[in-house]
């Protein structure tokens, strides 16, 4: 199935997404999309053909967080602890990955024509060389659209990303790019992989678990949290309604962020970290 599918709602769902849509919508959903293999199981098939049901999934998702309106979507496809599975499912996931990202790239016309901006968030250096190479092709095609933003953390995890950022900012201290003054909440922000993303308003982990599983820990502190049983190759729009409906009953309880204010050295330095972030990407290809 490719990134960018054509609508599969029923008139009587697409009349409810317009119901829900007279509320207020999250701006930005983060999916822990959980369960494939217990899917694989229960179904009788090949693990690989959860995770492929998985991405399936993803696709369809992302249909309807458009149809929804929902300008951001990030994913958490792949962790720093995944590379302790099997040698047989890593190499499973990384010839999915490395085939869908081929495929983007290939679909350049319709992701371009739908404006989508896809980013990769995560720990690159992990990745081969050939993969590599491709999520820096289809993050430097992308890297101008704005009409929706997709977020695919692969080799991430968040304890990985503290420290990486930390390692940055330390840097910029050494180097004098930075003055230890210039340290504060947002600098930090400022400097994690997601830097070019407001936080998440609403995570949704299917599959039962009820644990973050080192995914956006910063990010997450005024996040709406709904953890469904589901598994995510069943995940359906009645799920994602829910957990919109959930979070529209919470949402004059959730605190309002606060207005950012970042020094104007801090914002050179920023600026600095995401020029040698398009230099590096450049290196990739
Ligand atoms: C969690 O289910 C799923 C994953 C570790 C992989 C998710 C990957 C995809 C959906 C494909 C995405 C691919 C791209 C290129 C974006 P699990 O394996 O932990 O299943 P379990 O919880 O039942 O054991
Ligand atoms: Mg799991």
């Amino acid at each position: 199935m490719s990134w960018i599918v054509s609508s599969s709602l029923t008139y009587f769902q697409r009349f409810c997404v317009n119901v829900i849509k007279c509320g207020p919508i999250p701006r930005h959903i983060a999916f822990i999309m959980d369960g494939n293999r217990r899917y694989a199981t229960k179904t009788k098939v090949e693990k690989a053909e959860g995770h492929i049901k998985g991405f399936d999934k993803l696709a369809e998702t992302l249909q309807w967080c458009l149809e929804l309106g929902v300008k951001e979507v990030t994913v958490y496809a792949f962790s720093i602890e995944n590379f302790k599975r099997s040698r047989e499912e890593v190499d499973t996931l990384m010839k999915l990955a490395t085939e869908k990202f081929r495929q983007l790239l290939d679909e350049k016309e319709k992701i371009m024509s739908e404006g989508v901006c896809i980013r990769i968030i995560g720990n690159l250096g992990l990745l081969s060389p050939e993969l590599r190479k491709l999520v820096a092709e289809a993050e430097l095609m992308t890297k101008d659209n704005n009409k929706a933003f997709l977020n695919v953390a692969f080799s991430y995890t968040s304890r990985d990303e503290i420290f990486n950022t930390v390692q940055s900012i330390v840097k910029g201290v050494q180097d004098e790019a930075l003055d230890v003054e210039d340290i504060d909440e947002d600098l930090i922000s400022g400097a994690l992989y997601t830097s070019c993303s407001p936080d998440p308003d609403l995570i949704v982990r299917t599959s039962g678990e009820v644990r973050f599983s080192d995914f956006l820990l910063w990010q997450i502190s005024n996040s709406f949290i709904s953890f469904t049983k589901v598994l995510w190759p069943e995940f359906c729009i009645w799920h994602l309604l829910a957990c919109i409906f959930y979070y529209q009953r919470s949402y004059n309880d959730l605190q309002q962020k606060k207005a950012r204010v970042t020094s104007e050295r801090a914002q050179k330095f920023l600026h600095q970290l995401q020029q040698q972030k398009i230099t590096q990407l450049k290196s990739y290809t």
